[in-house]
């Protein structure tokens, strides 16, 4: 059953009474109210709204990238709000993937070097890192661009390119904020496929933040905020993507 499943899941990241103020000179904007949300291991997990909903910046706190007002997250147990910023970036290294709307590659490092880079990170030696770079730019279909630099590129390659990265160290967590946003339709697919086959293979957690409804179709869950609010919290019953989990 569904629920047993659940059960003997653990929680991957848990939010507490999360607040998120920014003062501006003489205004102060709320911009995250009394969030709580456990998200499972392996869940794919959409936090969707409008445009201005706060969902960038729950996706900073979640992440680590900036401190909350008030409240905490934990990840893997681990409370990010609390960590230095030297223990943040360890903790990011470690346990943590992203893909960004803009892709956010290196200009300076070819396909197969910008992938790599996370593995170096983590002390992988050199020939180590290209071999598993190669092998999964392989599977994002990008084998004969190895050595393109992001500008030789289209975006929806260098989108492929920015999941290969986020992926090849398999992080515990993958944040992805409107990570189709300057996509076509098509490409939008084949990239969500692409984390979704990823996630799925080695049970890893999705944090995607999107105001796209067909985007939210891939996630086994659906948060909604209006308002730095979660005013809807729903499990997803016809989840998109799944036909292709052999193909990765
Ligand atoms: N650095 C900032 N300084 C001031 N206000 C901000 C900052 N970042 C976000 N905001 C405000 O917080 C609210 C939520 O923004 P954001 O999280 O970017 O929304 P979304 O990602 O859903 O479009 C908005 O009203 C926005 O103007
Ligand atoms: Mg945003």
């Amino acid at each position: 059953m569904e629920e047993t499943t659940a059960q003997k899941k653990k929680f991957m990241i848990r939010v507490r009474n999360l607040r998120k103020e920014y003062r501006l000179k003489d205004d102060t904007v709320v911009a995250l109210k009394r969030i709580n949300l456990d998200i499972e291991q392996g869940e794919i997990c959409c936090i969707f709204g409008t445009s201005g909903s706060g969902k960038s910046t729950l996706l900073n706190q979640l992440a680590g990238l900036e401190k909350p007002t008030f409240g905490d997250v934990y990840i893997r147990g681990v409370p990010v709000t609390r960590l230095s910023e030297r223990e943040l970036a360890e903790f990011r290294q470690k346990h943590i993937g992203f893909v960004f709307q803009s892709y956010n590659l290196l200009p300076f490092m070819n396909a197969a070097e910008n992938v790599a880079v996370p593995l170096m990170f983590r002390g992988v030696g050199k020939r180590e890192r290209m071999k598993k770079a190669k092998a999964i730019l392989k599977k994002v279909g990008l084998i004969n661009r190895l050595t393109h630099y992001p500008k030789q590129m289209s975006g929806g390659q260098q989108q492929r390119v920015g999941i290969a990265r986020a992926f090849v160290a398999h992080p515990d967590v993958v944040f992805a904020d409107e990570p189709t946003g300057n996509l076509d339709s098509k490409t939008t697919i084949e990239v969500m496929e692409m984390i979704k086959n990823f996630a799925r293979r080695f049970d890893q957690t999705i944090v995607l933040v999107t105001h796209d409804p067909e985007l939210a179709k891939y996630a086994d869950r659906i948060v909604t905020l209006v308002d730095g609010r979660i005013v809807s919290d729903t499990k997803n019953d016809t989840v998109r993507g799944e036909a292709n989990e052999q193909a990765i």
